[in-house]
């Protein structure tokens, strides 16, 4: 069996930080070894492949629970391929990445997971998985949740906006968090009501408010509270935990704390976006503030301040991407004078970790929280923890050795997104992952990528309320 040992770099975890070597064997993490210890000695004088650490961390892969290949939406899809999509978030030093298998209405929720299984199957750098969406709740497709749990298929995604699309009512979304409170099933909802907002676009299409920053107007962050609210206490109801997705609002927020401090299993996810961009950049000129537009939506800079520090305060547990990108020319255009008409999503696989670790930098969040937000929760809260998110025995080697002094500049230029624009063009970030191992693997080694299609495979999750 291959053995690879990662000396003289700082490894960190959620939970500690540690001078210590890693032994890889074949495509699993064997043993972590104390800097200076004899076990680390003679580790140093076998026939061990050595990566050279010194001056880096060692940090786990990062998990990005929340993305949308090849995803259609607004009669276009998601520019990038689960090929391409992949081998952006390697770069970027994530290893594993959550995608969301989508129920067509009057379809199956297992054919959609067979449509996506089918469109990532050999094509993905890293390891991946499914959520499920559910479009259509009824007596049989709730039956199809408990067969997909045991699959390891073992959360869903419920819509309180886009009606017509998918959408589910009140009623829709109770049952299926009984089903989920039934069989360990986590709930994730999109927590906007979207029939007000629809209301709201209309009027605003109808006085000529056509603009993208429009986009942001009508979402309100009132009806994110709103729906947000009202998904808290339905989970109650069914006694049911819930991951609220994509929490932008600063009254959003206070809904899950308030329920958090009930001691509620009630979680929140926000994501890069929300944290550095505001509805400054949904004003841009032009048409450019397509390029911002997605939902939740963008909101003004001060909500910034409160995702932070719920970011602190364990209220936001999760920092996901939901990376869904349509490229400027010949996709965002198709909302060219109707801002509904934009496919809602923005790209940022790739630029999580680093934008997270800017954080570090600034002081923020310290580099344990970087890795418990990036790795650590979102491996727990969807079923694969201790194999992902951590640096541990017999986890899968699914390491990044991180330079925290890289100075980059992001750019589309040098992205390897297939999009046509960067989200945060010219923004300068310090850190950048140097060398990523994927299932022991080097697929990323300074500046030179080694992977391969094909190389990631399917996790099958385990249920995630004994972690609650
Ligand atoms: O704008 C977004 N977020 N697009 C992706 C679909 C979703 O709602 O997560
Ligand atoms: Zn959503
Ligand atoms: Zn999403
Ligand atoms: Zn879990």
């Amino acid at each position: 069996m291959a053995r690879t040992l990662i000396t003289g770099g700082l490894v960190v975890t959620a939970a500690e930080e540690l001078e210590a070597d890693v032994l890889i064997e074949g495509e699993k993490v064997a043993a972590l070894a104390l800097r200076g210890s004899d076990t680390a000695r003679t580790w140093a004088e076998s026939d061990a492949e050595i990566i050279d650490a010194a001056d880096h961390y060692v940090v786990p892969g990062g998990v990005d629970g929340h993305t949308h290949m090849e995803m259609p939406f607004g009669g276009t899809h998601s520019s990038d391929t689960f090929e391409t999509g992949t081998r952006a978030a390697a770069w970027g030093g994530t290893t594993t990445i959550v995608d969301f298998a989508i129920q067509r209405q009057g379809g199956s929720v297992r054919a959609g997971v067979e449509v996506w299984a089918a469109k990532a199957e050999g094509k993905c750098a890293i390891d991946y998985a499914f959520h499920a969406i559910l479009s259509d709740v009824d007596d049989s497709s709730l039956k199809e949740m408990d067969t997909l749990v045991e699959e390891g298929i073992t959360s869903f995604k419920l819509f309180m906006a886009y009606p017509g699309v998918f959408y589910s009512d009140d009623g829709r979304i109770l049952r299926a968090m009984q089903r989920g409170a039934a069989n360990g099933a986590l709930t994730m909802v999109h927590a906007e009501n979207g029939i007000a907002i629809d209301v709201l676009v209309e009027q605003a299409l109808a006085e000529g408010r056509t603009d993208p920053r429009h986009h942001g107007e009508v979402r309100k962050a009132l009806l994110e509270s709103e729906a947000t609210h009202r998904a808290i206490q339905l989970a109650r109801v069914a006694g049911a935990p819930l991951y609220v997705v994509h929490v932008s609002a600063g009254e959003a927020v206070e809904e899950i704390a308030r329920a958090r401090d009930k001691g509620l299993n009630v979680f929140g996810e926000t994501c890069p976006q929300y944290l550095f961009l505001s509805t400054d950049d949904l004003a841009g000129p032009g048409f450019e503030g397509a390029k911002y537009v997605c939902s939740t939506p963008l909101r003004p800079r001060e909500h910034q301040e409160h995702l932070w520090r719920a970011l602190r305060t364990d209220d936001l547990s999760v920092v996901s991407t939901d990376h869904c990108p349509f490229c400027f020319t010949g996709q965002k255009d198709l909302g060219l004078g109707d801002f509904s008409r934009i496919p809602n999503g923005m790209p940022g696989v790739e630029h999580r970790m680093d934008l997270l670790h800017q954080a570090v930098v600034e002081g923020r969040i310290g580099r344990r929280r970087w890795i418990e937000l990036a790795c650590a929760t979102p491996a727990r809260m969807f079923g694969m923890y201790p194999r992902k998110g951590t640096v541990a025995p017999g986890a899968d080697a699914d390491l990044v050795v991180y330079d925290p002094r890289a100075e980059q500049t992001i750019s589309a230029r040098t992205h390897h997104m297939n999009v046509d624009y960067s989200a945060y063009e010219g923004r300068d970030v310090t850190g950048r992952a140097r060398t990523v191992l994927s299932r022991g693997r080097v697929i990323v080694d300074r500046g030179t990528y080694l992977g391969r299609p094909g190389h990631g495979s399917y996790v099958r999750r385990d249920t995630c309320g004994h972690l609650i």
